[in-house]
This record gives C-alpha cells, sequence and structure tokens, in this order.
C-alpha cells in the first residue's frame, strides 16, 4: 500500500455510507485518470503567502458558501461571490494597509460533516444531506441515496467554477479600475454600500496619481486567488493526489488549500493521516474543546518539519467562550516554537435556530467573536492572521443584523442556503470595515 493510502486502514469519519462499493470503485478510477484543477506550484506559491501571515506579514480572507451546489456554479453566482470577496480584500487592503490573501471556499466545497447522520420530517426519517458531492438536497428517498457518481459532477462543477474565477480574477474584473464596478445594486444603497464608495473614490484618486507618476504595476490588473475546501470524502481528495513532476511529492491537485473539519481532526482518525502525506497548504479548525496538547500533537503529525504556511489552525470558539479558550492554545502553541497561521472562523461556534426553524447567526455574534480573537492576540504578542467566513454575493436574509437591519422575521424572505447560515453581500461589507478597524487599532 502506498503512503497516500495508508489512512484507508483508519477510522474515516463521516464518510457516505455507499450503497454500491463497485460503482464508487468505477467512479473513483474515472477521477484518477483526470487532469489536476490545480497546479502543485500555485499551491507553494500560496504556501509562501501563508508563510508571510506567520510571520505577520500579511491577512488571510477565506470565504464562500457553507456548501456549493451543483445548480449554483452560473457565471453570476461566481461573479457575486468574487465580487463581495474583491470588495472585502479592497477595505481591508486599504483601511488596515496590510496584503491581503485572498482563498474562497470555492470550486469543490460539495461536502459537509453531519451531526445527526439522518433526518426526520413528519415521521420520515431518511439520510442526511451530506452535499452535492454525496447527495440531494430534496427530502426524498432516491435523492438522498448516497450516489458515486455525484464525484465526478462535483469534480466538473469545480472545473468550471474555477475556469470562471482565473477568468474573472486575471481577465480585467479584478482590475483596481473596477473598484465602482463591484458596488452595485442593493449593497450600493445600504451603509457599509455606501462608506465603500467613499472608500473607492479615494482609490480613484490614488491610482491617478500613481499613474501621472507613470506607475502602473501588474498588481493592480490581476489578483491571486486561491481555492480551498473541507477534504471530506477521502476517496474524492485522495483519487484527485498526483504526485508531482517536479519535485516528486504528492499534492491534493482539487484546491490549493484543503482542510480538516471540527468533526474530523481525530489525532488517529483517516482524514489527518491522509493530509499529513499530501504537500499542499492546509487547516484544521479548532473548536472550544481543543486543549493545547491536541494542537500540539496535530502539528507534530501534520508539519514535523516546523515550515512556516504549511498548517493553518482555524478557529471556530463562539463569541462567548474564545476569550476563554483561545488564550492558552495560542500561548501553548506559541512557546513551543511552532510556525502556525492563526485565523478566526467567527461563524460556526455562533449558530442557533429559531423557532420558525431557520438556522442562523447574529452578525453582532459574529462581530464579537472576531473582536476576541483580536483582543486575545493583542495581549499575546501573536498575529491575528485572518478570518474564516461563510458568505454569498447575493441578497438573501440568512443571518440576522447588519447596517440592513435584518430581522428574526425577514429569515423566511429569501433563505437559500443548501446549509449553513451565509452573510449577505451588504453584511460581508459591514463586517470588512470592522476588521479593519480591529486590525488598524493595535
Ligand atoms: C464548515 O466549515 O462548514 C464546517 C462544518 O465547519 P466545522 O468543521 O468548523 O464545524
Ligand atoms: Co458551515
Amino acid at each position: 500500500m502506498s503512503n497516500l493510502d495508508s489512512w484507508r486502514t483508519m477510522t474515516a469519519a463521516q464518510q457516505p455510507d455507499w450503497p454500491d462499493r463497485s460503482e464508487l470503485e468505477k467512479v473513483v478510477a474515472e477521477l484518477g485518470g483526470l487532469p489536476p484543477l490545480v497546479f502543485a506550484g500555485e499551491c507553494d506559491q500560496l504556501k509562501d503567502q501563508l508563510a508571510a501571515v506567520v510571520r505577520g506579514e500579511a491577512f488571510v480572507l477565506q470565504g464562500g458558501d457553507c456548501a456549493e451546489t451543483f445548480a449554483g456554479a452560473t457565471a453570476d453566482n461566481v461573479r457575486n461571490k468574487l465580487k463581495t470577496l474583491l470588495q472585502m480584500a479592497i477595505v481591508l487592503t486599504y483601511a488596515a494597509k496590510v496584503p491581503v490573501v485572498k482563498i474562497g471556499r470555492v470550486a469543490g466545497q460539495f461536502a459537509k460533516p453531519r451531526s445527526k447522520g439522518t433526518e426526520v420530517r413528519a415521521g420520515v426519517e431518511l439520510p442526511a444531506y451530506r452535499g452535492d458531492m454525496v447527495n440531494g438536497f430534496e427530502f426524498t428517498a432516491e435523492s438522498r441515496r448516497p450516489d458515486p457518481w455525484r464525484l465526478l459532477r462535483a469534480y466538473h462543477s469545480s472545473a468550471v467554477t474555477l475556469n470562471l474565477a482565473r477568468a474573472f480574477t486575471k481577465g480585467g474584473y479584478a482590475d483596481l479600475r473596477q473598484v465602482h464596478a463591484w458596488n452595485q445594486d442593493f449593497v450600493a444603497e445600504s451603509p457599509a454600500g455606501r462608506r465603500y464608495e467613499q472608500l473607492a473614490r479615494e482609490i480613484d484618486q490614488a491610482l491617478a496619481f500613481m499613474h501621472a507618476c507613470g506607475a502602473d504595476p501588474e498588481e493592480f490588473h490581476t489578483v491571486e486567488f486561491y481555492s480551498s475546501h473541507e477534504a471530506l470524502i477521502l476517496d474524492y481528495d485522495r483519487a484527485l493526489t498526483r504526485v508531482d513532476s517536479r519535485t516528486g511529492l504528492p499534492y491534493d491537485v482539487s484546491a490549493h488549500m484543503v482542510w480538516i473539519g471540527e468533526r474530523t481532526r481525530q489525532l488517529d482518525g483517516a482524514h489527518v493521516e491522509f493530509f499529513s502525506r499530501i504537500r499542499n497548504p492546509i487547516g484544521v479548525k479548532l473548536g472550544p474543546t481543543t486543549t493545547p496538547e491536541e494542537a500540539l500533537a496535530l502539528i507534530d503529525k501534520l508539519n514535523p518539519d516546523n515550515e512556516a504556511g504549511r498548517l493553518t489552525f482555524i478557529t471556530r470558539m463562539g463569541a462567548s467562550k474564545i476569550r476563554e479558550h483561545l488564550p492558552t492554545l495560542v500561548e501553548k502553541v506559541t512557546a513551543s516554537g511552532a510556525k502556525v497561521a492563526w485565523i478566526c472562523d467567527p461563524m460556526h461556534g455562533n449558530t442557533w435556530e429559531t423557532p420558525s426553524g431557520h438556522k442562523t447567526r447574529r452578525l453582532d455574534d459574529v462581530l464579537d467573536e472576531v473582536a476576541g480573537f483580536f483582543e486575545v492576540h493583542r495581549a499575546l504578542g501573536t498575529h491575528p492572521g485572518g478570518i474564516h467566513i461563510e458568505f454569498t454575493g447575493d441578497d438573501v436574509t440568512e443571518c440576522v443584523g447588519g447596517g440592513q437591519e435584518i430581522v428574526e422575521g425577514d429569515l423566511a424572505l429569501r433563505y437559500e442556503t443548501a446549509c449553513d447560515p451565509r452573510l449577505n453581500r451588504s453584511q460581508s461589507l459591514d463586517l470588512a470595515f470592522r476588521v479593519a478597524e480591529l486590525y488598524r487599532s493595535a
């Protein structure tokens, strides 16, 4: 058995119960022959940028849908998500004066861990929805049956999305002269949109000045954009792992960065084992029950050479817990000399359900967890390295609060997520301005 298959003898949490293994094997064989979605050299480039984050010289903005869907791989949808990411990034770059590493939860974020394996509606029990890569969202026995051919659709959908993302970011849309064009429709009229417009005017002035001076660097016309997802379904990510011809080392070429979720980070589990064998930059989600010993053991296993940029800890404690749980973790990891980037996921520790049955999050809780993250790192003298969020570019009503003042009663209006509630573009901009303030007030 090759090293890349050593995980197969271990327990892999959260895997689908495929009804027909021989179908799965056919799909995996087909995936194994398909071209890479990203190149190993690009993964290394991202690793270098994350090393700058470890050194305190850059900030990560990672985000996108909780769960992408096949139906959502449209030009409008991808453009709106990128637009949101670009707007947030420009707020951070301009207002906080920090280089921003832009990573999408896109082009592969098709599989979801679930707290319960089944879902019951009106007395009917069916397998839980595990993401479009596994089964269908519709609540019927047929749709909920895991179908391995969906792995192949996930690959093609990722390819389409990544193609659009590369075209938008390299083909003129991400040009800084477009800063105003990103601020359209419902967002332009929100308080954050108006604040953004002011900032965009200042950027215009600065660009005009630079241009008059004869400076027109390439960085003003295109941006570096990276893809990432939770590598949950190991058969998929293993099938897309290739040995890099330059270095002879294996990379998961389904995305630039992959992460291990809170529910699959067992030290003796298959996910940690698989991740220890690939050379991509990787993340691990750390919830409020994580002990410093666990964090140190994860470092030993996943980054034994202490390479900066290889390992990012994505903490997701909850607003009410972060100030209590994060300090010891950061302190002990720092004292060990380990080089890791710390980024804050202020979403997954702040989810609750309304009486109407909508899973939601308060923007105030999200902002409070981010504030706690900055407080802890500032107090310890460590670098608050970035944020990891769930957002969409569309005018949805899934999270409450923000400049548009969305309240619980509004949630039913446009509640469109296939999994967790996402910030809409206006709320995402609210967040970006707040993060820029926190960053600046160091
Ligand atoms: C997620 O990122 O959508 C997720 C499930 O997060 P976590 O593993 O932190 O719960
Ligand atoms: Co989520």
